[in-house]
Parts: structure tokens; C-alpha cells; sequence
């Protein structure tokens, strides 16, 4: 088991766009079960490989509800239906928080850690916690997707 540090905003790293995965090796299980360590540590639903600074196209999706846990790699949704707008959080944005407008239901593909193709679908904050992760493969943030008239909470423990 390895923590690793999860990077926090002002790492410009979290603004780069991150790479396809090719090799489906033993360094990849190694970064799966550390992000796995990592994300469970944080107490977190999902967890992006660049939020660790490792600028690959994996992430992880636990929301606690009938999915389980996600290994996603190289994923892209594919469906997308509908409209949520509720308050949404990142590891990497520890004191903010904002109502977001994301899509009420969403359908993706991705490879497993072997490299096999699957896809999942589902609603509410399945959805939610999928489009917040491939987001942050592309370099981008929840704080980019409030909703009309929403602002960015701050708020300190
Ligand atoms: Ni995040």
C-alpha cells in the first residue's frame, strides 16, 4: 500500500491535458492500487491519475451506490441525457465547493486495468462524479461548470 500526495490547485499540473494509456503493465496496477489507497485515505468518490500528478488517462469512481468500485481507463462518455444542478467538491479544491450543471444521466466506455473494454451508465451522482473525473483528464475543474448564477463557496475547517 502507497498514499500518494494528492495535488491541490495551484499545481499547474491539474490544468494539463493527460495522455492515452497504451500499456496495460505492472506499473499501471501499482498506480491503480496506490490511487485506490489514496482515494479511500481521502475519503473521496472519484480520483483522477493527474490529481496525483501522473499525467495518465485513469480514474477512479467509488460513490458508494450499486456500481462499486470504477477503474477507468481511457474513458469517454458516450450518452448523455438530461440536467442535474447540485453541489459538488474536489480532493484538489479542498475548501470550495459549487452547484454545478452536469448531465442527469451518462453512459461511457473505458478499459479495464487488463486493457478489456466495458461500458456503465447511471444517474445522479454516478453521473455527476463521471463527468468530474474525465473533466479533470482534459485539464478542467468543477469550479469551470457551475451553474447560470452559481459562485464558488468557500468554506475552512
Ligand atoms: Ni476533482
Amino acid at each position: 500500500m502507497a498514499l500518494r500526495n494528492i495535488r491541490t490547485e495551484e499545481d499547474p499540473v491539474l490544468k494539463k491535458v493527460s495522455r492515452k494509456v497504451e500499456v496495460f503493465d505492472s506499473r499501471l496496477h501499482t498506480l491503480l492500487d496506490d490511487m485506490k489507497d489514496t482515494l479511500i485515505k481521502a475519503d473521496g468518490v472519484g480520483l483522477a491519475a493527474v490529481q496525483i500528478g501522473i499525467l495518465k488517462r485513469v480514474v477512479l469512481i467509488d460513490v458508494g451506490d450499486e456500481h462499486g468500485f470504477i477503474e477507468a481507463i481511457n474513458g469517454e462518455i458516450i450518452d448523455r441525457k438530461g440536467e442535474q444542478r447540485e453541489i459538488e467538491g474536489c480532493l484538489s479544491l479542498p475548501e470550495k465547493s459549487g452547484i454545478t450543471s452536469r448531465p442527469m444521466y451518462v453512459k461511457f466506455k473505458a478499459q479495464d486495468r487488463n486493457g478489456n473494454w466495458f461500458e456503465a451508465e447511471g444517474e445522479g451522482l454516478f453521473a455527476r462524479c463521471v463527468c468530474h473525473e474525465f473533466d479533470h483528464l482534459d485539464g478542467h475543474v468543477f469550479t469551470e461548470r457551475l451553474a447560470p448564477g452559481e459562485r464558488i463557496r468557500i468554506s475552512r475547517d
